[in-house]
């Protein structure tokens, strides 16, 4: 049973990699709790539409395939383009007028694929920005990825940049020495300088993060120090109280070859991927406060709440 209240959010959510849908390829995902059909045209164009087929409702993403840019339903063979609308349908002359099948904006952006998904089915209100340093020469050439899935829904895992306590207890940071955060339009940006007096080397070890999140399906975090680092956390709902998260980072070469900084990158990542494993018998477990208690030392909970609130359709608490 869902431990919280919160609806299906509207905003740009990940549905895939870029290399993961090659031309002429289709591929069946879960998110925003349908049943959708990704595929890649033979002009490279990207088109997301309901897996269910219009006609009789056979699933685009098993048996259909790909012609020109257009996915041929494995059923009666009826095609449908990437704006969803009905291009053939071989034993018929005429196409019924307003055949059309619910299809998404779709932005590939820094070799990822966002869909928008809008409970109203409104126009995009804000984009997924683009990561200059993503096909860069002096950046490793591909994501390093990590990904999960988990029970919980993305305003509570995206709530977590900003409770400033938990990074003690879960994490056994020390109190993070500077923290801000700054909530702009369909963005909030928030900065931490924190560390570790004992890291899991024993080590003592300062960072700085800073994040920059766009709506609740997209959080951007740099770090400068030794390694240079940009990553993406894509959070993406599969259903009402399930989602998949995935991070993704590249990191600036210094002169060192593409494949000594994946290889670091990747060993980062196990390292990171411990920290964030750390949040998650919370994430999981936990059951979302319409109305906590609150005490002065907390973060900016309640204004993250506010801000968070634009990205509904329906009134959340
Ligand atoms: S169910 Fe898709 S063409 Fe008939
Ligand atoms: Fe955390």
């Amino acid at each position: 049973m869902a431990k919280h209240t919160l609806p299906m959010p509207n905003g740009w959510f990940m549905v895939a990699f870029s290399g993961d849908v090659a031309r002429g390829q289709i591929k069946g995902v879960r998110a925003m709790g349908k049943d959708l059909a990704v595929f890649r045209g033979e002009s490279g164009a990207v088109g997301v539409l309901d897996a269910y087929c219009a006609h009789l409702g056979a699933n685009l993403a098993v048996g259909g395939c790909v012609e020109a840019d257009s996915v041929k339903c494995p059923f009666h063979a009826w095609r449908w383009d990437t704006a969803g609308k009905c291009v053939d349908i071989p034993y018929s002359d005429r196409i019924p007028p307003g055949a059309r099948t619910k299809s998404y904006p779709v932005d590939e952006v820094n070799g990822q694929i966002y869909i928008w998904h809008h409970s109203e089915d409104k126009a995009p209100f804000y984009q997924v920005p683009k990561i200059e340093q993503y096909g860069d020469d002096d950046w490793t050439s591909d994501w390093v990825r990590y990904d999960w899935t988990l029970n919980s829904h993305p305003q509570e895992i995206m709530e977590n940049a900003i409770d400033w306590p938990h990074f003690m207890q879960v994490h056994k940071m020390d109190q993070p020495s500077n923290r801000k955060s700054i909530f702009d339009g369909y963005m909030f940006h928030w900065i931490i300088d924190a560390g570790f007096s004992q890291n899991q080397y024993g080590e003592s070890e300062a960072l700085r993060l800073h994040g920059e999140n766009y709506g609740l399906g997209f959080n951007l975090t740099r770090y400068n120090g030794a390694q240079q680092t940009i990553s993406v956390g894509a959070i993406t709902p599969i259903d009402s109280d399930r989602l998949s998260f995935i991070n993704s980072v590249i990191g600036k070469k210094n002169g060192r070859s593409n494949e000594q900084v994946m290889g670091e990158l990747r060993a980062q990542m196990e390292e990171q991927a411990k920290v964030v494993l750390q949040d998650f018998p919370i994430w999981e477990n936990k059951m979302y406060r319409e109305r906590p208690i609150l005490c002065a030392n907390d973060g900016p909970i309640l204004e993250y709440r506010r801000w968070a609130k634009q990205f509904y359709s329906e009134p959340v608490a």
